[in-house]
């Protein structure tokens, strides 16, 4: 069962639609104007020279455009999109957990101990699959007994890799997993292997899985938690070849494999989901060396992390979260597609050592990361996220989606304050970012069966540079309806998609949008909507095809019933 697509850049049909081509031409306008960012006051002549202008590089743009045929397969039921490329990432950084999800006493919010509940309740809505904590870089200086039993009496610590500031402990496991708890999501917790010891961790294993009377046991019911925990995912170390330990890949394999044999299961708990710390970007050997060095049945898991910078450079600046020009933004896209190139490649190599794909690649850090805010603590990693975000967003859970054979879990760095947030706080204040929304958007692949989605896209250009203006992924739920999720990277064009869809049978379509008119706006503390999501009603059914026009520089995700 297949059905195919076709996809056109805007005044295409020329002939057949002169309206849409009007359509264009004032879109263009309403665009030029958004960017300057003052109010269009055009005298009649000057509006239709205006109005001509506008159709000229229509006309011209319609001869040559192409119609770019796509090819949707009903895909295979067994291949999911598993919900756990939707999660994310909690580490004791900047104001990630502090003045986060855990704050003052005092702070007039709605909280739950001192849980932030106001958070709680915008990421419930979003439904968070698995909270990765406590780092990240702090996860290998962070000592677990620290973080239990009388708050008064837990010994403070310095973040050494976070600002230096003094880490009380108040935020342990118990808060953790009450969080998680008030989040219904899957904890996935990270050993500390680098300044650790394997008696450290195999003991926090016993401490939260086992529900026999051993002495830690006894300790975790005497600190209020009868039952055992149930924690099944572990990942064994993080950046073991950077913050981690510096470790070369084949010394990390060994330590991994020490560690494992003593990371057990527990009858009371289900068995572990042990996972290996992968690799930096595209680095090759360390993935090739994990699967060549480990055994299959001592890993459930591999990671990866690679993150979007607008300059594309870790030495000097990383690039503006805000105010960038449209090549930066355009630099921006570049760097964030070349996530596809690299999943590809180690997906390659793990396909050599484990044909079956047993192993889960699980991108467990991701996002955009850029210079911090001005004013805020370098060590604090606290940005504003644009609409510019969104569109990576967007576009790196297409690529997620439509590898979802292999990539079985991700998380964005990270939920709370710290880089591309979903959440941004200002004492009792709080404003869901463009992520969010992308978030909110995409909730409905979790889970759903992948639905493999083929064209080629046209190219927003950039100077002598191009790259694809559109990225998608498709889905059907349980209930049958289908989800296609669309990016156009494009900050002028629109994009028209004429769908044919043989393989699907559906009455209604209707679908939701985040744009803005630059691609820079941003939400703020006094203007928290700038950038939110609308309904979209640019998707038409027509007998049994579906015409869409994609605005520029959007995210749609559209429903077929
Ligand atoms: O997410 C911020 C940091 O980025 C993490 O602590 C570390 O693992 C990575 O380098």
């Amino acid at each position: 069962m297949s059905f195919t697509a076709t996809f056109s850049v805007s005044g295409a049909k020329l002939f057949g639609s002169c309206f849409s081509v009007l359509r264009m031409a004032l879109w263009g306008r309403k665009e030029r104007n958004s960017t300057q960012q003052k109010p269009l006051l055009l005298g009649k002549w000057k509006q239709r020279a205006w109005l001509l202008a506008g159709l000229a590089p229509a006309l011209a743009s319609s001869a040559l455009a192409q119609t770019i045929p796509v090819t949707v397969q009903a895909g295979d039921p067994k291949v999911q999109i598993s919900k756990h490329i939707y999660g994310h990432f909690a580490e004791h950084l900047g104001r990630c957990i502090y003045d986060g999800f855990w704050v003052d006493e005092k702070l007039n919010v709605p909280k739950q101990g001192r849980i932030r509940m106001d958070i709680v309740e915008a990421l419930r809505k979003i439904k968070v699959p698995n909270l990765r904590w406590p780092g990240g870089c702090f996860a290998d200086t962070y000592h677990w007994r620290d973080g239990v039993g009388p708050t008064a009496q837990r010994p403070k610590m310095l973040n050494m890799w976070w600002g230096n500031n003094l880490e009380d402990n108040s935020f342990g496991t118990h808060e953790f997993l009450e969080l998680c708890k008030l989040l219904n999501t899957e904890p996935y917790l990270a050993a500390n292997v680098g300044s650790g010891t394997v008696q450290e961790m195999a003991g926090w294993m016993e401490y939260l899985n086992s529900n026999d009377d051993t002495p830690l046991v006894l300790e975790r019911r005497k600190n209020g938690h009868t039952e055992p925990y149930k924690v099944s995912w572990w990942g064994i170390g993080n950046e073991s070849w950077g913050c981690g330990g510096n470790m070369t890949a084949e010394y990390y394999t060994d330590v991994y494999k020490r560690y494992a044999t003593f990371a057990h299961n527990y009858p009371a708990s289900p068995p572990l989901k042990k996972i290996v710390s992968g690799a930096n970007g595209d680095d090759a050997h360390w993935t090739e060396t994990c699967m060549k060095n480990i055994p299959l049945n001592q890993m459930w898991g591999l990671t990866l992390h690679q993150y979007t910078l607008p300059t594309g450079s870790w030495t000097g600046s990383k690039g503006k979260a805000t105010g960038f020009s449209e090549q930066e933004y355009f630099n921006t896209m570049k760097n964030c597609l070349k996530m596809d190139a690299v999943v590809t490649k180690h997906a390659a190599i793990m396909d050599k050592y484990d044909k079956d794909k047993k192993v889960a690649l699980l991108v467990d850090e991701w996002g955009v990361w850029t210079d911090v805010e001005p004013g805020t603590n370098p060590g604090f990693l606290y940005q504003q996220n644009s609409l510019r975000d969104a569109l990576v967003a967007g576009t790196t859970l297409n690529i997620f989606n439509n590898h979802c054979d292999r990539v079985r879990g991700a998380n964005l760095a990270q939920a709370v304050n710290v880089l591309q947030a979903l959440v941004l706080t200002d004492k009792e204040k709080m404003l869901l970012t463009p992520t969010y929304h992308v978030f909110d958007l995409y909730q409905v692949h979790q889970d759903a069966q992948f639905l493999p989605l083929q064209f080629t896209s046209p190219d927003y250009v950039m100077g002598n540079d191009k790259v694809p203006a559109l990225n998608a992924s498709a889905s059907k739920d349980a209930s049958g309806a289908v989800h296609i999720s669309l990016v156009n990277l494009d900050t002028k064009k629109t994009l028209k998609l004429e769908t044919a869809l043989p393989g699907v049978t559906y009455k209604t379509v209707s679908g939701r949008i985040l744009t803005s008119a630059k691609t820079n706006d941003y939400n703020t503390f006094d203007n928290p909507n700038k950038v939110k999501l609308a309904s979209f009603t640019g998707a038409k059914k027509r007998g049994g095809n579906l015409s869409v026009e994609l605005p520029p520089q959007s995210v749609v995700v559209l429903e077929l019933k």
